[in-house]
């Protein structure tokens, strides 16, 4: 059998001694939309980053296609990164990068011989996806936090990955804002693409997801498929107190 794409293994993260993930493993197979939920403070963006190898564990390991992350190459770290793409939770854009340079970084990175047209283009298609219409020569500090997002979202589908991280990326938007970035994520979800996302929002994760786990106190408390909890209204019930806590 295949590796999952990205796997956890009893991984904890511990820093500066204090434990806030707490012996997790988790797959996630090739396709899979799996939705991270919990109480505030619970560990959701810290296990959200140890899948996508943007931290590392202090114990136990992190594996994308059967790799050890920690032991990764430089190459291979490449590959990882232009195959994955993440969108943070505080959008963590360039601060002093316009939004043009924000959404050329990743190309320039990646794809070093790629054409300056074809650059604008993709640049203009990844904006016009989130529905950004703001200035492409201003910079982060210049946007509301919701525009923030909508650039942070656009940053990460530019490579087009075949793998998205999604940290609470619908939160501090409107409601047709927050619609449009659950659809283009549907559409994602179709082409056959691996999708992770933290979300508080129980509608959009019942739309979208294959399976629930939910984290509390850095451990996971509970892991349930679609089918499960489609089927069970108290099962139901119970993740729904846990996300709005
Ligand atoms: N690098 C770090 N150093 C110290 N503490 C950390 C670090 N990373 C996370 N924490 C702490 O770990 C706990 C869990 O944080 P995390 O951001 O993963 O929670 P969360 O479930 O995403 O919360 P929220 O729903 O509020 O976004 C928090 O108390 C946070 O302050
Ligand atoms: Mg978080």
């Amino acid at each position: 059998m295949d590796a999952p794409l990205f796997e956890l293994k009893n991984a904890s993260f511990s820093p500066q001694g204090k434990t806030v993930v707490d012996g997790v493993s988790l797959a996630v197979g090739q396709g899979e939309t799996v939705a991270l939920v919990g109480p505030s403070g619970g560990g959701k963006s810290t296990v959200l980053k140890l899948t996508a190898g943007l931290i590392i564990p202090t114990r136990g390991a992190a594996f994308w296609r059967g790799l050890d992350i920690a032991g990764m190459s430089r190459a291979q770290t490449l590959a990882f990164r232009r195959e994955a793409a993440f969108v943070f939770q505080d959008s963590a854009l360039w601060a002093n990068q316009s939004i043009r340079q924000n959404l050329e970084i990743p190309l320039k990175t990646h794809f070093a011989a790629m054409h300056a047209k074809e650059r604008e283009e993709r640049v203009a298609k990844a904006l016009a996806e989130s529905g950004y219409r703001r200035s492409l020569d201003i910079r982060p500090a210049d946007l509301s936090m919701g525009e923030q997002k909508l650039v942070g979202f656009s940053r990460a589908m530019i490579l087009e990955p075949s793998a998205v991280f999604l940290d609470e990326w619908t939160e501090s938007l409107d409601e047709s804002a927050a619609r449009r970035l659950v659809n283009a994520i549907k559409r994602k979800k179709k082409e056959g693409k691996t999708i992770v996302f933290v979300s508080h929002n129980f509608t959009v994760i019942k739309e979208l997801a294959d399976r629930i786990v939910m984290i509390v106190d850095g451990k996971v408390s509970l892991s349930a498929t679609r089918e499960e909890f489609a089927n069970d209204s108290t099962l139901a019930q119970y993740i729904e107190q846990g996300i709005s806590v």
